[in-house]
């Protein structure tokens, strides 16, 4: 048997990308597995899909500590204990800090509901919408000190529609989330990626896509 890359998946929230890539391990599309899911929310969805799948499940209250290094600390030794080899960020609503970061160099992936650079932080989907922008997207990207800066691995673009709504839009980027996230993992595990400054590099490179998203059309 192949050897699986070993994952560790935090997540504040409903959990939808983490399902997608729970589905990927599972059909063996994706050759990685998942040691343990973490989340600082005892109600997140994602703590309920991990149980649901089988998956180590634990919750990490932030609540609990008194500073974000205290907070990082349990989960780096929880990671660690694990034996994850990436760390996934699927909807985990906390920065992190540098005690997680030194903790995993290059390791850490995040998923971003825009275009990076554009709309980083909160509520991106909306702030997109109020902008006027005829397109957004979703990022994958390596974390780094900042908020949503680190170097980019693969990107998803969609475009905005008249009748758009926050709702409407966030659900048409979350099915672009699920393609481009077990992608990123995949090239990951294949030992494809190389972080050279600020631009990942894929190797062998992929042929270029031919396509041009131009909206409204020409
Ligand atoms: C996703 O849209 C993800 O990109 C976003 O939270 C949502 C989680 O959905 N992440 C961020 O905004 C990180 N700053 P999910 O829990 O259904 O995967």
């Amino acid at each position: 048997m192949t050897e699986r890359l070993r994952l560790g998946c935090l997540a504040s929230g409903g959990g939808s990308n983490l399902q997608a890539i729970i589905d990927r391990c599972r059909d063996g599309s994706l050759a990685a597995e998942i040691s343990v899911v973490i989340s600082n929310k005892p109600d997140s969805g994602a703590l309920q899909r991990a149980r649901n799948a089988g998956i180590p499940a634990l919750c990490i209250d932030h609540r609990n500590f008194p500073t974000r290094e205290d907070f990082d600390r349990a989960v780096v030794a929880a990671l660690l204990e694990a034996g994850v080899e990436l760390i996934v960020l699927a909807g985990f609503m906390r920065l992190i800090s540098d005690v997680f970061l030194d903790a995993f160099p290059g390791r850490i992936m995040n998923i971003h509901p825009a275009l990076l650079p554009a709309f980083p932080g909160l509520h991106v989907q909306r702030k997109a919408l109020e902008y006027g922008a005829r397109v957004t997207g979703a990022t994958v990207h390596f974390v780094d000190g900042g908020v949503d800066t680190g170097p980019i691995v693969i990107q998803a673009v969609v475009p905005i529609l008249d009748d758009d709504t926050e709702e409407s839009l966030s659900a048409r980027i979350l099915e672009q989330e699920h393609r481009i996230y077990p992608r990123a993992i995949e090239l990951f595990a294949q030992g494809r990626l190389r972080i050279d400054g600020r631009r990942v590099r894929i190797e062998p490179p992929l042929p270029p896509g031919s396509e041009v998203l131009v909206h409204p059309p020409l």
